[in-house]
């Protein structure tokens, strides 16, 4: 073989290995393209059921709905508009239900604002006005902090406190949608007149709830969720809860130191 010939013999050679060299890099990228792809995503199957551990969102939508389909067990109170009707957890109003003699009281709230949880049924009203100015009198003036609430109100309040603490502790404060007395229009929320404690436990201390706890009943008001009553109201001890049923009924309450359900000789609401 002359020169010639055995330098076009090599650069063949190395024309050929490089084309080897490009088809098996080529042939591996294609393997390695072609393979299945959910290999590479992340795993989104259910875990096993016996690990599975509800979050506190799905916990609470599951308390909810329960909550929601014991609303059978519940009585629709035939007189909403009685002024000594009995709401509670067992006892709900009509759906909708809407008092039809809402009225601003005249008396100082925590806020200027003439909006809805100003207002009460009028002859809740007008004895709001005589224990205000009874408590005027006695050097311990009040503030209105939050009055009738309307059945949307009411339900966007509980939902909010159900995703705060969770179902369960909500239901021991808050009053379930057509559950709750401030839907009637004859109850009311009230702090001193500087508003604080307003809605606390430390209003307990204050002397503004030792005064209506010992006066509200004159002017026809009870409180309607006392210490040491849980287990009968369903609710936590509320000192600013006050509860218009008219005098007769409140006098009897504070002088046997009931509740409205034991006036009523209710099941209490926790059986
Ligand atoms: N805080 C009382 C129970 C209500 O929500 O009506
Ligand atoms: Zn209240």
């Amino acid at each position: 073989m002359n020169r010639k010939r055995k330098k076009t013999v090599k650069k063949r050679m190395i024309l050929w290995l490089s084309m080897i060299a490009l088809l098996s890099i080529t042939v591996y990228f294609i393997s390695e393209i072609s393979k299945p792809v959910q290999e590479s995503l992340p795993n989104t199957q259910e875990p096993e059921q016996e690990d599975y551990e509800p979050k506190q969102d799905e916990k609470n939508r599951n308390i909810q709905s329960e909550f929601e389909n014991n609303v059978n067990e519940r009585t629709v109170v035939a007189n909403p508009e009685a002024k000594a009707v009995l709401v509670n957890p067992q006892n709900m109003l009509p759906d909708r239900y809407v008092p039809d003699d809402l009225v601003y009281p005249n008396v100082r709230f925590t806020f200027e604002e003439k909006i809805e949880k100003r207002m009460m049924r009028a002859e809740a009203a007008e004895a709001l006005e005589k224990l205000f100015a009874a408590a005027d009198q006695d050097g311990l003036p009040l503030a209105g902090v939050s009055a009738y609430r309307s059945n949307e109100r009411q339900k966007q309040l509980f939902d909010d406190y159900v995703q705060k603490d969770g179902l369960e502790k909500a239901q021991t404060y808050s009053a379930y949608l057509g559950t709750s007395e401030h839907e009637t229009g004859l109850a009311i929320d009230v702090a001193g007149a500087d508003g604080s404690c307003a809605v606390s436990d430390c209003f307990d201390n204050k002397p503004e709830a030792k005064w209506l706890a010992d006066n509200a009943h004159r002017f026809g008001f009870i409180i309607r969720y006392p210490k040491g009553k849980e287990e009968i109201t369903g609710y936590k001890y509320e000192p600013w809860h006050l509860r218009y049923v008219g005098s007769d009924i409140a006098e009897e309450i504070q002088e046997r130191e009931i509740t409205l359900e034991e006036y009523y000789d209710a099941v209490p609401v926790s059986n």
